[in-house]
Protein backbone atom coordinates (compact mmCIF):
# COMPACT_ATOMS: atom_id res chain seq x y z
CA UNK A 1 0.00 0.00 0.00
CA UNK A 2 1.43 3.24 -1.05
CA UNK A 3 0.09 5.48 1.16
CA UNK A 4 1.02 7.67 3.84
CA UNK A 5 0.11 8.36 7.15
CA UNK A 6 0.96 10.99 9.70
CA UNK A 7 0.87 9.70 13.66
CA UNK A 8 -0.25 11.99 16.27
CA UNK A 9 0.97 10.31 19.63
CA UNK A 10 -1.15 11.47 22.40
CA UNK A 11 -0.06 11.71 26.30
CA UNK A 12 -1.64 8.51 28.07
CA UNK A 13 -0.05 5.01 29.01
CA UNK A 14 -1.52 3.45 25.72
CA UNK A 15 1.27 5.71 23.91
CA UNK A 16 3.45 2.35 23.78
CA UNK A 17 1.11 0.75 21.85
CA UNK A 18 1.49 3.49 19.09
CA UNK A 19 5.06 1.88 18.50
CA UNK A 20 3.91 -0.98 17.88
CA UNK A 21 0.96 0.06 15.62
CA UNK A 22 3.60 1.96 13.38
CA UNK A 23 5.49 -1.52 12.86
CA UNK A 24 1.78 -2.96 11.61
CA UNK A 25 1.19 0.45 9.75
CA UNK A 26 4.84 -0.34 7.82
CA UNK A 27 4.12 -3.96 7.45
CA UNK A 28 1.58 -2.94 4.82
CA UNK A 29 4.04 -0.21 3.07
CA UNK A 30 2.52 2.92 4.71
CA UNK A 31 5.05 5.70 4.69
CA UNK A 32 4.64 7.09 8.38
CA UNK A 33 5.37 9.95 10.05
CA UNK A 34 5.12 10.70 13.61
CA UNK A 35 4.44 14.24 15.60
CA UNK A 36 4.27 13.57 19.71
CA UNK A 37 2.81 15.89 21.96
CA UNK A 38 4.78 17.04 24.95
CA UNK A 39 2.57 14.62 27.47
CA UNK A 40 3.16 11.53 25.01
CA UNK A 41 7.00 12.21 25.54
CA UNK A 42 6.39 11.19 29.12
CA UNK A 43 5.46 8.05 28.08
CA UNK A 44 7.61 7.23 24.92
CA UNK A 45 10.51 9.12 23.55
CA UNK A 46 10.80 10.82 20.00
CA UNK A 47 14.06 8.73 19.11
CA UNK A 48 12.11 5.05 20.07
CA UNK A 49 9.39 6.38 17.45
CA UNK A 50 12.13 8.08 14.90
CA UNK A 51 14.14 4.67 15.05
CA UNK A 52 10.81 2.77 14.14
CA UNK A 53 9.34 5.15 11.24
CA UNK A 54 13.43 6.24 10.16
CA UNK A 55 13.29 9.67 10.30
CA UNK A 56 12.90 12.67 12.84
CA UNK A 57 9.85 12.81 14.96
CA UNK A 58 7.91 16.28 15.07
CA UNK A 59 7.14 17.63 18.66
CA UNK A 60 7.48 21.76 18.53
CA UNK A 61 5.16 24.03 16.58
CA UNK A 62 7.58 26.62 17.72
CA UNK A 63 10.70 25.32 17.05
CA UNK A 64 11.93 27.42 14.20
CA UNK A 65 14.30 24.53 12.29
CA UNK A 66 10.86 22.20 12.57
CA UNK A 67 8.59 24.85 11.40
CA UNK A 68 11.10 25.63 7.87
CA UNK A 69 11.93 21.91 7.76
CA UNK A 70 8.46 20.69 7.39
CA UNK A 71 6.07 23.20 9.06
CA UNK A 72 2.52 22.16 10.56
CA UNK A 73 0.53 22.77 7.11
CA UNK A 74 3.11 20.23 5.44
CA UNK A 75 2.72 17.75 8.11
CA UNK A 76 -1.38 18.06 8.10
CA UNK A 77 -1.33 18.23 4.22
CA UNK A 78 0.94 15.83 3.03
CA UNK A 79 -0.64 12.48 4.16
CA UNK A 80 -3.47 10.76 3.46
CA UNK A 81 -4.97 9.86 6.92
CA UNK A 82 -4.41 11.35 9.94
CA UNK A 83 -4.39 8.80 13.15
CA UNK A 84 -4.58 9.74 16.77
CA UNK A 85 -3.03 6.92 19.02
CA UNK A 86 -4.31 7.74 22.27
CA UNK A 87 -6.82 9.85 21.75
CA UNK A 88 -6.88 11.27 25.18
CA UNK A 89 -9.72 13.12 26.66
CA UNK A 90 -7.74 16.19 26.50
CA UNK A 91 -6.83 16.01 23.04
CA UNK A 92 -10.54 15.43 21.99
CA UNK A 93 -11.90 18.16 23.96
CA UNK A 94 -9.24 19.95 21.76
CA UNK A 95 -10.49 19.05 18.44
CA UNK A 96 -13.56 19.24 19.23
CA UNK A 97 -13.23 23.11 19.98
CA UNK A 98 -10.63 23.58 17.50
CA UNK A 99 -7.65 24.86 19.99
CA UNK A 100 -4.44 24.42 18.58
CA UNK A 101 -1.55 26.09 21.04
CA UNK A 102 1.13 23.23 20.16
CA UNK A 103 2.04 21.20 17.03
CA UNK A 104 -0.23 18.25 17.36
CA UNK A 105 -3.58 19.78 17.50
CA UNK A 106 -2.76 22.45 15.54
CA UNK A 107 -1.88 20.13 12.76
CA UNK A 108 -5.16 18.29 13.49
CA UNK A 109 -7.09 21.48 12.87
CA UNK A 110 -5.19 22.18 9.73
CA UNK A 111 -5.63 19.37 7.95
CA UNK A 112 -8.20 18.40 5.25
CA UNK A 113 -7.59 14.58 5.19
CA UNK A 114 -9.80 11.88 7.16
CA UNK A 115 -8.92 11.66 10.96
CA UNK A 116 -9.30 8.26 13.24
CA UNK A 117 -9.27 8.42 16.75
CA UNK A 118 -8.37 5.72 18.85
CA UNK A 119 -9.59 6.99 22.70
CA UNK A 120 -7.93 5.43 25.91
CA UNK A 121 -8.57 7.08 29.23
CA UNK A 122 -9.49 6.25 32.57
CA UNK A 123 -13.30 4.54 32.64
CA UNK A 124 -14.52 7.51 34.32
CA UNK A 125 -13.19 9.87 32.22
CA UNK A 126 -14.92 8.30 28.69
CA UNK A 127 -18.00 8.27 30.97
CA UNK A 128 -17.45 11.88 31.76
CA UNK A 129 -20.66 14.11 29.94
CA UNK A 130 -18.11 16.85 28.65
CA UNK A 131 -15.92 13.76 26.68
CA UNK A 132 -19.14 12.09 25.67
CA UNK A 133 -20.23 15.38 24.52
CA UNK A 134 -17.09 15.90 22.69
CA UNK A 135 -17.26 12.22 21.10
CA UNK A 136 -20.52 13.98 19.90
CA UNK A 137 -19.56 16.87 18.06
CA UNK A 138 -16.16 14.88 16.86
CA UNK A 139 -18.48 12.67 15.30
CA UNK A 140 -20.98 15.23 13.69
CA UNK A 141 -17.35 16.98 12.46
CA UNK A 142 -17.38 13.52 10.28
CA UNK A 143 -14.03 12.25 12.31
CA UNK A 144 -13.76 7.95 12.60
CA UNK A 145 -13.42 5.92 15.92
CA UNK A 146 -12.10 2.92 17.13
CA UNK A 147 -12.38 1.44 19.99
CA UNK A 148 -12.25 2.24 23.13
CA UNK A 149 -12.74 -1.24 24.32
CA UNK A 150 -13.93 -2.78 27.65
CA UNK A 151 -10.92 -4.52 29.52
CA UNK A 152 -8.59 -4.04 32.33
CA UNK A 153 -6.76 -0.56 32.90
CA UNK A 154 -3.46 0.44 33.88
CA UNK A 155 -4.55 1.71 37.39
CA UNK A 156 -4.80 -1.75 39.40
CA UNK A 157 -8.00 -3.21 39.62
CA UNK A 158 -9.66 -1.09 37.49
CA UNK A 159 -12.04 -2.37 34.07
CA UNK A 160 -14.25 -0.48 31.94
CA UNK A 161 -14.59 1.18 28.71
CA UNK A 162 -11.84 3.23 28.37
CA UNK A 163 -8.88 0.75 26.75
CA UNK A 164 -6.99 1.44 23.60
CA UNK A 165 -7.91 -0.73 20.89
CA UNK A 166 -5.30 -3.11 19.90
CA UNK A 167 -2.48 -1.89 17.42
CA UNK A 168 -3.74 -4.50 14.52
CA UNK A 169 -7.87 -3.17 14.94
CA UNK A 170 -5.99 0.56 14.89
CA UNK A 171 -4.41 -0.99 11.43
CA UNK A 172 -7.40 -2.39 10.26
CA UNK A 173 -9.59 0.54 10.89
CA UNK A 174 -6.41 2.90 8.53
CA UNK A 175 -6.79 0.44 5.76
CA UNK A 176 -10.49 0.43 5.84
CA UNK A 177 -10.46 4.96 5.56
CA UNK A 178 -7.69 4.43 3.02
CA UNK A 179 -9.22 1.87 0.63
CA UNK A 180 -10.10 3.00 -2.75
CA UNK A 181 -13.64 2.17 -2.45
CA UNK A 182 -15.70 2.36 -5.58
CA UNK A 183 -17.30 5.76 -4.22
CA UNK A 184 -14.37 7.76 -3.45
CA UNK A 185 -14.42 11.59 -3.94
CA UNK A 186 -18.14 10.73 -4.37
CA UNK A 187 -20.19 12.93 -2.52
CA UNK A 188 -23.84 11.68 -0.51
CA UNK A 189 -26.66 13.45 1.28
CA UNK A 190 -28.71 10.76 2.80
CA UNK A 191 -32.03 11.92 4.95
CA UNK A 192 -33.40 9.42 7.74
CA UNK A 193 -35.22 9.74 10.30
CA UNK A 194 -38.75 11.71 11.28
CA UNK A 195 -39.05 14.78 11.15
CA UNK A 196 -40.40 17.08 13.96
CA UNK A 197 -43.02 19.99 13.62
CA UNK A 198 -43.52 22.20 16.11
CA UNK A 199 -47.27 23.22 17.67
CA UNK A 200 -46.03 24.62 20.43
CA UNK A 201 -42.51 25.00 22.16
CA UNK A 202 -43.72 21.59 23.69
CA UNK A 203 -45.97 20.23 21.22
CA UNK A 204 -45.25 18.60 18.05
CA UNK A 205 -46.64 15.91 15.41
CA UNK A 206 -44.03 13.46 14.72
CA UNK A 207 -44.16 9.90 13.02
CA UNK A 208 -42.36 6.71 14.47
CA UNK A 209 -39.58 6.31 11.89
CA UNK A 210 -36.55 4.95 13.74
CA UNK A 211 -34.06 5.87 11.18
CA UNK A 212 -32.14 2.73 11.07
CA UNK A 213 -32.46 2.05 7.25
CA UNK A 214 -31.14 5.82 6.78
CA UNK A 215 -28.43 5.89 8.84
CA UNK A 216 -27.53 2.04 7.42
CA UNK A 217 -27.31 3.68 4.03
CA UNK A 218 -24.59 6.38 5.46
CA UNK A 219 -23.04 3.72 7.17
CA UNK A 220 -22.85 1.88 3.99
CA UNK A 221 -21.93 4.58 1.13
CA UNK A 222 -19.23 6.36 3.27
CA UNK A 223 -17.72 2.29 3.68
CA UNK A 224 -17.39 2.74 -0.34
CA UNK A 225 -15.67 5.75 0.22
CA UNK A 226 -18.30 8.28 0.15
CA UNK A 227 -18.01 11.18 1.26
CA UNK A 228 -21.55 11.28 3.28
CA UNK A 229 -23.51 14.28 4.62
CA UNK A 230 -26.46 12.50 6.83
CA UNK A 231 -29.30 14.98 7.45
CA UNK A 232 -31.07 13.49 10.41
CA UNK A 233 -34.25 13.97 12.28
CA UNK A 234 -34.35 13.21 16.01
CA UNK A 235 -33.32 9.48 16.49
CA UNK A 236 -32.00 7.40 19.38
CA UNK A 237 -28.82 6.18 16.76
CA UNK A 238 -24.94 6.80 17.20
CA UNK A 239 -23.50 8.70 14.24
CA UNK A 240 -22.05 6.09 11.91
CA UNK A 241 -18.30 6.23 11.50
CA UNK A 242 -16.80 8.87 8.89
CA UNK A 243 -20.06 10.02 8.46
CA UNK A 244 -20.89 13.90 8.93
CA UNK A 245 -24.28 14.33 11.04
CA UNK A 246 -26.81 17.45 10.43
CA UNK A 247 -29.20 17.29 13.18
CA UNK A 248 -32.92 18.96 12.26
CA UNK A 249 -36.06 18.90 13.79
CA UNK A 250 -38.74 20.44 10.97
CA UNK A 251 -38.93 19.49 6.98
CA UNK A 252 -38.53 22.63 6.09
CA UNK A 253 -34.88 22.86 8.13
CA UNK A 254 -33.97 19.10 6.43
CA UNK A 255 -34.13 21.23 2.97
CA UNK A 256 -32.23 23.88 4.32
CA UNK A 257 -29.71 21.54 5.13
CA UNK A 258 -30.10 19.31 2.37
CA UNK A 259 -29.25 22.33 0.00
CA UNK A 260 -26.66 23.56 1.95
CA UNK A 261 -24.81 20.30 1.49
CA UNK A 262 -25.13 20.58 -2.26
CA UNK A 263 -23.65 19.38 -4.84
CA UNK A 264 -23.86 16.34 -4.61
CA UNK A 265 -23.32 13.08 -6.46
CA UNK A 266 -26.19 11.13 -5.26
CA UNK A 267 -28.88 12.33 -3.25
CA UNK A 268 -30.91 9.30 -0.92
CA UNK A 269 -34.41 10.63 0.39
CA UNK A 270 -35.01 7.84 3.13
CA UNK A 271 -36.38 10.06 6.13
CA UNK A 272 -40.22 9.74 6.74
CA UNK A 273 -40.89 13.76 6.12
CA UNK A 274 -44.09 14.69 7.99
CA UNK A 275 -46.55 15.51 5.34
CA UNK A 276 -48.00 18.59 7.30
CA UNK A 277 -46.90 21.11 10.05
CA UNK A 278 -49.30 23.29 12.03
CA UNK A 279 -49.69 26.80 9.90
CA UNK A 280 -48.85 28.70 12.91
CA UNK A 281 -46.39 27.44 16.15
CA UNK A 282 -47.40 29.35 19.26
CA UNK A 283 -44.50 31.00 21.00
CA UNK A 284 -46.10 30.17 24.54
CA UNK A 285 -47.99 26.98 25.52
CA UNK A 286 -51.05 26.82 24.58
CA UNK A 287 -53.77 26.79 27.33
CA UNK A 288 -56.50 24.18 27.68
CA UNK A 289 -58.94 26.47 27.10
CA UNK A 290 -57.50 28.36 24.13
CA UNK A 291 -56.82 25.46 22.04
CA UNK A 292 -58.98 25.69 18.67
CA UNK A 293 -60.83 22.13 18.42
CA UNK A 294 -59.11 21.44 14.90
CA UNK A 295 -55.30 21.85 13.95
CA UNK A 296 -54.42 23.88 11.02
CA UNK A 297 -52.66 22.78 8.71
CA UNK A 298 -49.73 23.02 6.33
CA UNK A 299 -48.35 21.44 3.35
CA UNK A 300 -44.66 21.11 4.04
CA UNK A 301 -41.65 21.54 1.26
CA UNK A 302 -41.12 17.89 -0.41
CA UNK A 303 -37.56 17.55 -0.33
CA UNK A 304 -37.23 14.39 -2.84
CA UNK A 305 -38.89 16.40 -5.50
CA UNK A 306 -37.45 19.52 -4.66
CA UNK A 307 -34.08 17.96 -4.96
CA UNK A 308 -34.87 15.96 -8.11
CA UNK A 309 -36.04 19.14 -10.34
CA UNK A 310 -32.98 21.23 -9.59
CA UNK A 311 -31.48 22.00 -13.00
CA UNK A 312 -27.86 23.42 -12.53
CA UNK A 313 -27.01 21.41 -8.83
CA UNK A 314 -29.43 18.23 -9.53
CA UNK A 315 -27.41 15.24 -8.18
CA UNK A 316 -26.87 12.66 -10.68
CA UNK A 317 -28.60 9.91 -9.22
CA UNK A 318 -32.16 10.95 -6.81
CA UNK A 319 -33.19 8.09 -4.86
CA UNK A 320 -36.04 8.35 -3.33
CA UNK A 321 -37.99 5.74 -0.54
CA UNK A 322 -42.05 4.32 -0.52
CA UNK A 323 -43.51 2.58 1.84
CA UNK A 324 -46.35 0.63 -0.54
CA UNK A 325 -48.88 -2.18 1.18
CA UNK A 326 -50.10 -3.01 -2.48
CA UNK A 327 -49.23 -2.42 -6.39
CA UNK A 328 -45.67 -1.76 -5.18
CA UNK A 329 -44.53 -1.63 -8.80
CA UNK A 330 -47.27 0.01 -10.32
CA UNK A 331 -47.47 2.77 -7.26
CA UNK A 332 -43.38 3.70 -7.49
CA UNK A 333 -43.44 4.37 -11.11
CA UNK A 334 -46.26 7.26 -10.59
CA UNK A 335 -44.36 7.81 -7.57
CA UNK A 336 -40.77 8.79 -9.98
CA UNK A 337 -42.75 9.86 -12.28
CA UNK A 338 -44.48 12.27 -10.04
CA UNK A 339 -41.29 13.76 -8.10
CA UNK A 340 -38.78 13.32 -10.74
CA UNK A 341 -36.53 10.90 -9.47
CA UNK A 342 -34.54 8.15 -10.41
CA UNK A 343 -35.23 4.94 -8.34
CA UNK A 344 -37.76 4.46 -5.74
CA UNK A 345 -36.64 1.70 -2.96
CA UNK A 346 -40.24 0.60 -2.19
CA UNK A 347 -40.56 -0.90 0.83
CA UNK A 348 -43.32 -3.18 1.37
CA UNK A 349 -44.84 -2.67 4.25
CA UNK A 350 -47.40 -5.05 4.75
CA UNK A 351 -45.56 -6.86 7.21
CA UNK A 352 -43.38 -6.14 10.00
CA UNK A 353 -40.40 -4.13 8.77
CA UNK A 354 -41.48 -1.00 10.60
CA UNK A 355 -39.11 -0.03 13.34
CA UNK A 356 -37.45 -3.80 13.03
CA UNK A 357 -34.66 -4.43 12.03
CA UNK A 358 -35.36 -6.24 8.61
CA UNK A 359 -36.32 -5.27 5.20
CA UNK A 360 -38.46 -6.27 1.99
CA UNK A 361 -37.82 -3.79 -0.86
CA UNK A 362 -37.93 -3.09 -4.48
CA UNK A 363 -35.72 -1.46 -6.42
CA UNK A 364 -37.21 0.36 -9.27
CA UNK A 365 -35.15 2.40 -11.71
CA UNK A 366 -36.49 4.21 -14.42
CA UNK A 367 -36.75 0.93 -16.86
CA UNK A 368 -35.94 -1.78 -14.40
CA UNK A 369 -37.54 -3.42 -11.49
CA UNK A 370 -35.78 -5.78 -9.02
CA UNK A 371 -37.57 -7.85 -5.80
CA UNK A 372 -34.79 -8.44 -3.25
CA UNK A 373 -35.67 -11.29 -0.62
CA UNK A 374 -36.04 -10.33 3.23
CA UNK A 375 -32.85 -9.14 4.27
CA UNK A 376 -31.12 -6.90 7.95
CA UNK A 377 -31.48 -3.12 7.49
CA UNK A 378 -27.65 -3.16 6.72
CA UNK A 379 -27.44 -5.47 4.17
CA UNK A 380 -30.53 -3.76 2.03
CA UNK A 381 -28.13 -0.76 2.80
CA UNK A 382 -24.72 -2.80 1.45
CA UNK A 383 -26.63 -3.84 -1.31
CA UNK A 384 -28.11 -0.56 -2.69
CA UNK A 385 -24.58 1.22 -2.17
CA UNK A 386 -23.09 -1.07 -4.44
CA UNK A 387 -25.77 -0.59 -6.98
CA UNK A 388 -25.17 3.21 -6.51
CA UNK A 389 -21.51 3.15 -7.17
CA UNK A 390 -22.15 0.71 -9.64
CA UNK A 391 -24.85 3.65 -11.34
CA UNK A 392 -21.72 6.82 -10.83
CA UNK A 393 -19.23 4.58 -12.72
CA UNK A 394 -17.79 6.70 -15.14
CA UNK A 395 -19.85 9.74 -14.44
CA UNK A 396 -18.18 12.62 -13.59
CA UNK A 397 -18.27 13.81 -10.22
CA UNK A 398 -20.10 17.00 -9.39
CA UNK A 399 -18.01 20.31 -7.81
CA UNK A 400 -20.35 23.06 -8.93
N1 LIG B 1 -40.31 12.87 1.02
C1 LIG B 1 -39.66 14.08 1.07
N2 LIG B 1 -40.29 15.20 1.51
C2 LIG B 1 -41.60 15.15 1.87
C3 LIG B 1 -42.28 13.91 1.83
C4 LIG B 1 -41.61 12.80 1.38
O1 LIG B 1 -38.47 14.12 0.73
N3 LIG B 1 -42.20 16.24 2.30
C5 LIG B 1 -39.60 11.68 0.50
C6 LIG B 1 -39.31 10.63 1.52
O2 LIG B 1 -38.06 10.82 2.14
C7 LIG B 1 -39.33 9.38 0.66
C8 LIG B 1 -40.42 9.68 -0.34
O3 LIG B 1 -40.43 11.09 -0.46
O4 LIG B 1 -38.13 9.22 -0.05
C9 LIG B 1 -41.75 9.18 0.12
O5 LIG B 1 -42.72 9.84 -0.59
P1 LIG B 1 -44.24 9.99 -0.12
O6 LIG B 1 -44.95 10.72 -1.19
O7 LIG B 1 -44.32 10.55 1.25
O8 LIG B 1 -44.63 8.53 -0.17
P2 LIG B 1 -45.22 7.56 0.86
O9 LIG B 1 -44.62 7.77 2.20
O10 LIG B 1 -45.03 6.24 0.25
O11 LIG B 1 -46.72 8.05 0.97
P3 LIG B 1 -47.97 8.06 -0.02
O12 LIG B 1 -47.85 6.90 -0.94
O13 LIG B 1 -49.05 7.95 0.97
O14 LIG B 1 -47.93 9.39 -0.71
Amino acid sequence: MNKRVLLVIGGGIAAYKSLELIRRLKETGADVRVVMTKAAQHFVTPLAAGALVGERVFTDLFDQAQEFDVGHIRLARECDLIVVTPATADLMAKMANGLADDLASAVLLATDKPILLAPAMNPHMWANAATQRNLEVLRADGRAFVGPNEGEMAERGERGFGRMAEPEEIRDACLALLSDGPLKGKKAIVTAGPTVEALDPVRFLSNRSSGKQGYAIASALAQLGANVTLVSGPTALATPAGVKVKRIESARDMLSACEDALPADVAVMVAAVADWRPSKTAKKKIKKGDAASAVELTENPDILATLSKLTKKRPALVIGFAAETDNVEANARVKIAKKGCDWIVANDVSGDVMGGNDNQVMLITRDAAQSWPRMSKDLVAQKLASEIAEALKGKATRRK
